[in-house]
């Protein structure tokens, strides 16, 4: 009951998940045709998944029966570490339909070496460190709050400042995949969650063709990608069937928690002026010369 975070490999990984990972580092191996998603946590995994399993099985059935109506996207794209956790064993991995599509909050420094040295693609998600922190906060507090372990938000600022959050510290976890996308554009597709909610079109298209699964000039006209990003936006997402089961997860989530708001500045309902302020000097300090940044509002 609760977790702790363990420094593994120079990252704060939740206590649950330190052997998955380690047995997704040793054990996994990647296939030329794999897609991986890598997320840092609450930056919008739920989302990256339905529109990119959406995206690649578009020609197998139709939005109006898309397996997303009662799967939780979660339940269709595991997290690897959540699956092996689960199954207390490395799930058999051969078999799934092509292409395999898998998740994982691994910095790039601990992706297991066949993802590396495979032909496979990464498909990298992050958000602005103001965000995540409310995002996080309010996830947490669904999980704990109710067993009255949540931190303040002053102590849990804190930490996250200090890099000790799930898979923190968020800058190191970002500019490892940030670094490697600008020298290899074709292995690696990095992504905001600021860019994706204020053009997802764009993007819904930048993701078929980096996948290898581009719009025909047909789909175009008949407007198939307008279509996706409407399926996969945060109002019908969350009123799918799938996405509103109550039943809590062993790790301590329900469904409906993964889609909270949706939306860009929330942190400013919740951050003092000088919290907001600390994140924002950190996150300029940290990104300094990198040629990153996140629009933050
Ligand atoms: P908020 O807590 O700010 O609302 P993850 O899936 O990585 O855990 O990220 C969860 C965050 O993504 C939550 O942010 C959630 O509301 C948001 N989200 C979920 N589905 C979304 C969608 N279809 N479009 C945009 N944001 C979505």
């Amino acid at each position: 009951d609760g977790y702790y975070l363990h420094q593994y490999q120079g990252f704060w990984c939740p206590s649950p998940f330190i052997r998955p990972m380690i047995s997704f580092q040793r054990h996994f191996q990647a296939q030329n045709e794999d897609i991986i998603l890598s997320t840092y946590p609450k930056s919008g995994a739920i989302w990256l998944k339905a529109l990119i399993f959406t995206i690649v099985n578009r020609s197998r059935h139709t939005l109006e029966q898309s397996p997303l109506h009662t799967n939780f996207a979660h339940q269709l794209i595991p997290f690897f570490e959540t699956a092996i956790y689960m199954n207390n064993r490395t799930p058999d991995l051969e078999d799934l339909p092509k292409p395999r599509i898998f998740a994982t909050h691994a910095p790039y420094s601990s992706l297991p070496h066949s993802i590396i040295d495979s032909n496979c693609r990464i498909v990298y998600l992050c958000r602005n460190p103001l965000d995540q922190f409310i995002s996080e906060w309010q996830f947490l507090l669904g999980i704990q709050g109710n067993k009255g372990k949540q931190r303040s938000m002053d102590e849990a600022l804190e930490m996250a400042c200090s890099g000790v959050q799930s898979y923190g510290p968020i800058w190191e976890h970002v500019l490892g995949y940030w670094k490697v996308s600008n020298e290899q554009p074709n292995k690696i597709l990095f992504l905001k969650y600021e860019d994706l909610k204020e053009d997802t079109d764009f993007y819904v298209k930048k993701l078929a063709d980096f996948l290898g699964y581009p719009f025909s000039k047909e789909e175009e006209k008949e407007g198939v990608i307008e279509e996706i990003s409407k399926f996969c936006s945060f109002d019908n997402m969350k009123n799918l069937e799938a996405s509103k089961t109550a039943d809590r997860h062993p790790i301590g989530y329900t469904t409906k928690m993964f889609f909270r708001k949706g939306k860009l500045g929330d942190w400013k309902d919740y951050l003092t002026p000088s919290m907001a302020e600390r994140l924002e000097k950190l996150m300029e300090e940290k990104f300094d010369g990198s040629g990153l940044n996140f629009k933050t509002s």
